[in-house]
């Protein structure tokens, strides 16, 4: 167990912040990505064990080289990534299917789906040699709840599911089991910063979320392939 590694993309956001210990905790060598830097080796300084457990490498997911060089990095230092988190992605929206602007497109299907699609194929080579792999992605309530005026962000997460669960269709006779989280509301520092009014009673816990994606990650994980799992914090 301790050999295993995860790597995180996201790891520089709200549920990253949170995911990262849960994993490191557990005995994996933990490798953060993000594009900021800092905030990415603030979070890795924070992290229990010894300093090459952690490893930090800053990558833009929309760049196909980018994303091949971040998982080549991990690979060159410990020889395998047991699991993908995918964390990486972000909401916009506001205004009305009529008015949504190619640029406001652009945004959520680059942030949610198009950095999905690159990492899942940058990371698969390896898993699929090794014959295992985790890889859990993190979609929306969105999903199964449309709601109006963000309809960029609901095609977006949708269509993430839809690659979670080809990935799963594709490979799980190969060891590969790809799952996708739908969380509602997550009780992130800036949602409680920008929502401050909001009642926070069916937030999500982060540290829940990453409790889930460990038990994917792990020998129970086996048993679930191309499930798209509600975490709706009780709602
Ligand atoms: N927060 C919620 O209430 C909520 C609810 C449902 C679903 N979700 C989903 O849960 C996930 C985590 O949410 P969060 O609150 O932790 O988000 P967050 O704090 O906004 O963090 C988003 C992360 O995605 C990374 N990212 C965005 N575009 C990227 C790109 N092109 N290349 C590399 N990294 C990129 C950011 O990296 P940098 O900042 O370093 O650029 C950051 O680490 C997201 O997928 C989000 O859509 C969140």
């Amino acid at each position: 167990m301790q050999d295993k590694v995860v790597l995180i993309t996201g790891a520089s956001g709200g549920l990253g912040h949170a995911t990262a210990p849960v994993f490191a905790h557990a005995g994996y060598r933990v490798a953060l990505t993000g594009r900021n830097t800092e905030a990415l080796e603030e979070l890795a300084a924070t992290l229990e064990g010894e300093s090459d457990r952690t490893l930090v490498h800053a990558a833009d997911l929309l760049d196909r080289e980018q994303t091949g060089a971040l998982v080549q990095s991990v690979i060159d230092a410990w020889g395998r990534i047991d699991g993908l988190l995918n964390l990486a992605g972000g909401w916009a929206g506001g205004v009305g299917l009529a008015d949504v602007t190619q640029a406001q497109w652009d945004e959520m299907l680059h942030m949610n789906l198009i950095t999905a699609i690159h990492i899942t194929q940058a990371v698969l080579p390896q898993m699929l040699a090794a014959g295992d792999g985790r890889i859990v992605h993190i979609a929306s309530m969105a999903v199964e709840d449309f709601r109006a005026r963000q309809v960029a962000y609901n095609v977006s997460k949708s269509g993430l599911v839809a690659l979670a669960r080809s990935t799963a269709v594709e490979y799980g006779a190969q060891g590969i089991r790809s799952n996708v989280l739908l969380p509602g509301t997550i009780d992130t520092p800036r949602n409680r910063r920008t929502r401050p009014s909001q009642d926070r009673s069916n937030w999500v816990s982060p540290e829940a979320l990453a409790e889930i994606m460990l038990m994917l990650c792990g020998p129970v994980g086996e048993e679930i392939n191309g499930a798209a799992i509600p975490v709706s914090g009780g709602l």
